[in-house]
């Protein structure tokens, strides 16, 4: 039987790596049997992944939950209000706008979770989603599961990945519902300047377009540069879903906590809509993730950490021959143009088996991403440990740069 063409068609081409291997190390076992069998994985997005890094202060909360059994109960479907109150605290700090914990944010299970739930209430079938390339993958596929059609707009490395709206304009039809972006970007790591942001949201007020905008990246940003939250420009507010995360900023990608807000004529839709979507967070991390918003000392601590950890990142990959960088705008991953040493795929293959590292090749981030590899540089707790990745890193590309005669 052909149970494939009893499918919806927008599932059928998904591969989980069962019958061909994946590119992606975020699919089926790839990446789990690579570190079963003593392989270092640099490919999950992930601060300081594999090494233990709950603070303190979280782990209390959590055990004293769990001593008290009550987290065994459902949180609400939108979110325990608690939660939802210490965000909106946080992010009304940000955006100098005051969101209200009951009409304006909603927790998500994860922000990839909450990144297909902010489109889910606007796309129909044809319409189309304007996406940078290159940026995170899940944006080139979410459009397409909900029947609509992903349209890659082209970043470039010579505007340092910034915007170039006639890009935009190029590709706008009358089908054009929602522009998707990731600010600050993955995998270049690039925080939309304030000029590139207005002109794009200039554009979508315009165009009477939706954005939604995920933030996943926003709690470390380096070097002093503006964060600029497009919600906040003229127009934007009422059109924009803002989703973000607990798992980037604060290290805790396991509690599965993200969140969007929103307006609350989009909010009240969602809300509509939690529990045959989202289902509900888990209820001992999302106490974690309150005792993690109520510490202020978690934040500046990791952003030292990471400040320090893309410096060493970049101190020693930079001066590997055939590749070129830049020192990372923010967070946790550096992304290396390694054309000169082959296909994206041939040096992250090379790097498996010559480094014992797995990295990201960088074309399932778009077709811009073709010659460049991601890593994800803020892997292990001791710098000692990463850095002793990172040369390992830059022999295996020093020996291949030697093959290919460039030193
Ligand atoms: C840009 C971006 N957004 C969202 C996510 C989803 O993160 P989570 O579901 O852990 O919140 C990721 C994960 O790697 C990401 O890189």
């Amino acid at each position: 039987m052909d149970i494939k063409a009893k499918m919806n068609r927008k599932f059928r081409d998904l591969q989980g790596g069962l019958f061909l291997s994946v590119t992606k190390a975020d699919v089926g076992e790839g990446a789990g049997n690579f570190q079963k069998a003593g392989g270092d994985v640099m490919a999950w997005a992930d601060p300081f992944f594999p090494d233990p890094s709950i603070p303190a202060s979280v782990q209390k909360a959590m055990l004293d939950a769990v001593q008290s059994g009550l987290p065994s109960h459902y949180s609400m479907p939108i979110g325990a209000y608690e939660l939802r109150e210490a965000l909106a605290k946080r992010v009304s700090g940000r955006i100098g706008r005051t969101l209200d914990p009951s009409r304006n944010v909603i927790v998500t299970p994860g922000s990839d979770s909450g990144l297909l739930y902010a489109m889910m209430p606007f796309l129909c079938e044809g319409d189309e989603v304007l996406v940078p390339d290159p940026s995170y993958p899940s944006n080139f596929l979410n459009p397409k599961l909900l029947d609509a059609v992903t349209v890659p707009v082209p970043l470039y490395a010579e505007d340092n990945w910034q915007f170039r709206i006639e890009e935009f304009e190029k590709r706008l039809t009358p089908r054009t519902k929602m522009v998707l972006i990731s600010h600050p970007n993955n995998p270049t790591t690039t925080v939309f300047r304030r000029e590139s942001l207005e002109a794009l949201c200039r554009f979508i007020v315009e165009h009477d377009l939706i954005l939604v905008c995920d933030q996943a990246f926003e709690d470390h940003i380096f070097d002093g540069i503006e964060f600029v939250a497009p919600c906040t420009l003229p127009g934007m507010w009422e059109r924009t879903l803002t989703v973000c995360s607990m798992s980037k900023g604060y290290g805790l990608s396991g509690f599965r906590i993200g969140y969007i807000y929103a307006d609350d004529h989009i909010m009240d839709v969602l809300y509509g809509g939690a529990v045959n979507v989202l289902g509900a967070a888990c209820t001992v991390t999302t106490l974690g993730a309150v005792a993690a918003l109520n510490d202020d000392t978690i934040l500046p601590e990791y952003r030292e950490r990471l400040d320090r950890r893309r410096t060493l990142a970049y101190d020693i990959l930079s001066t590997t021959p055939g590749v070129s960088m830049r020192k990372s705008e923010s967070g946790i991953l550096s992304w290396l143009d390694v054309h000169r040493l082959g296909t994206s795929e041939e040096v992250a293959d090379y790097l498996m088996q010559h480094a014992n590292v797995m990295v990201n090749q960088g074309v399932p981030y778009g077709s811009q991403g073709a010659g460049w590899i991601r890593i994800v540089t803020a892997c292990f707790a001791r710098d000692e440990d990463a850095a002793l990745r990172f040369e390992r890193i830059k022999a295996a590309l020093t020996e291949l740069a030697k093959q290919k005669g460039i030193v």
